[in-house]
């Protein structure tokens, strides 16, 4: 009983911070209609008053810090340039495990890359890492672990890990091309912190395959609008985030998935360089875009098929076979 209603306070608490974190950054909104937040404020009455403070040390849920859901902290600048991307790759299955198609994908990474550490996480061993890694940030953990859609699951664990260890993420219906310390360009290797690809049609990034250092602030950026489209969604369907199901799920590329990628690092990039970014500035791209320290492959790169093969835009470096789920 007593870890039910922790986990009802939680839940809540988050809610509420989440509520004050997307009306906060809808006064941000300097980045024009296409990447600004579809999520609508709440309106429903707020007692803040009545909330009690996270269990987290690193923060209280009251004052101005309100909207900051307690996450590790961010890695300087200085520090993110002086160190290389971790040499791992993290991939997950599903929970009937892997089939046979996939062992054949999975090699193509490990034949193309044999300087990476390989890492496939089950389940239970995805829940594990959370629960250890963020041991310091209950709220985030107990959010991560009531989540019932596995797709929202599995967005959301794939940016905890980018967050706080980098490294290569792929998921498991994605071969390999080409070796991934040929993915940054030369130019741009000692000033990329972050690599994502344009999906085909170049609104979103893929987030079947993505690189990151540890701790950037794109991926904390990307954790928090999470959590806050989470809560938003909840609310819309009168429910708690652990009671979202799969009516929820046809939302999942916005509320967790590669567009809520997007949209939460192109908003982030925007505040940090201080101009606006929108849906022009990614379109018909034809070679690598390094805006601040994210590395934006055109769509040849991660989703050649589907982009038609181009022959004008770079490397194909994995191939996405689209598989219904990683099982
Ligand atoms: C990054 O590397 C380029 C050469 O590829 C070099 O010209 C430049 O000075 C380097 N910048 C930093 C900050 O190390
Ligand atoms: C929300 O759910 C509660 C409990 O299930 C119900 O009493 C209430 O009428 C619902 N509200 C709306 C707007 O659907
Ligand atoms: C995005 O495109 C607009 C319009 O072309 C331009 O003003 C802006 O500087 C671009 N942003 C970046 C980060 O390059």
């Amino acid at each position: 009983m007593a870890g039910f209603s922790h986990n009802v306070m939680g839940v809540t608490i988050v809610f509420m911070a989440s509520v004050l974190w997307i009306w906060m950054l809808r006064s941000l909104d300097i980045y024009g209609s296409f990447y600004s937040l579809t999520y609508n404020s709440c309106s429903c009455d707020l007692d803040l008053t009545s909330a009690s403070p996270a269990s987290d040390t690193s923060t209280h849920l009251s004052g101005s810090n309100i909207a900051s859901l307690p996450l590790p902290t961010v890695a300087t600048k200085s520090r993110l340039a002086s160190s290389p991307f971790p040499a791992k790759l993290w991939q997950k299955s599903g929970p009937g495990g892997m089939s046979k198609s996939r062992e054949h994908y999975v090699k193509s990474w490990q034949q193309m890359n044999t300087n990476l550490r390989h890492e496939i996480l089950t389940d239970g061993s995805a829940d594990q890492y959370v629960r250890d890694v963020y041991a310091s940030f209950p709220t985030l953990v107990n959010l991560f672990l009531s989540l019932q859609v596995p797709s929202m699951k599995v967005d959301l664990f794939r940016q905890l890990v980018l967050f706080a260890e980098g490294g290569v993420w792929s998921d498991l219906d994605v071969t390999c091309l080409k070796p991934v310390d040929y993915w940054i360009p030369e130019p741009y290797k000692n000033r990329t912190n972050v690599v994502v690809g344009l999906d085909s049609d170049e609104s979103q990034f893929a987030s079947w395959t993505v690189m990151a250092k540890p701790r950037t602030s794109h991926f904390a950026a990307t954790i928090r609008y999470t959590v806050a489209a989470l809560a938003e969604s909840a609310r819309r369907y009168n429910t708690t985030i652990p009671g979202l199901e799969m009516h929820a799920a046809s939302k999942v590329v916005e509320v967790t998935g590669a567009r809520a990628m997007t949209v939460a690092i192109l908003r982030n990039l925007a505040a940090e360089m201080g101009v606006s970014i929108g849906r022009d500035n990614l379109t018909d791209l034809r070679e690598p875009l390094l805006l601040q320290d994210v590395l934006i492959l055109p769509n040849a790169a991660f989703a050649a098929m589907k982009s038609g093969r181009p022959e004008d835009r770079g490397p194909y470096l994995v191939e996405h076979y689209y598989a219904k789920s990683d099982e």
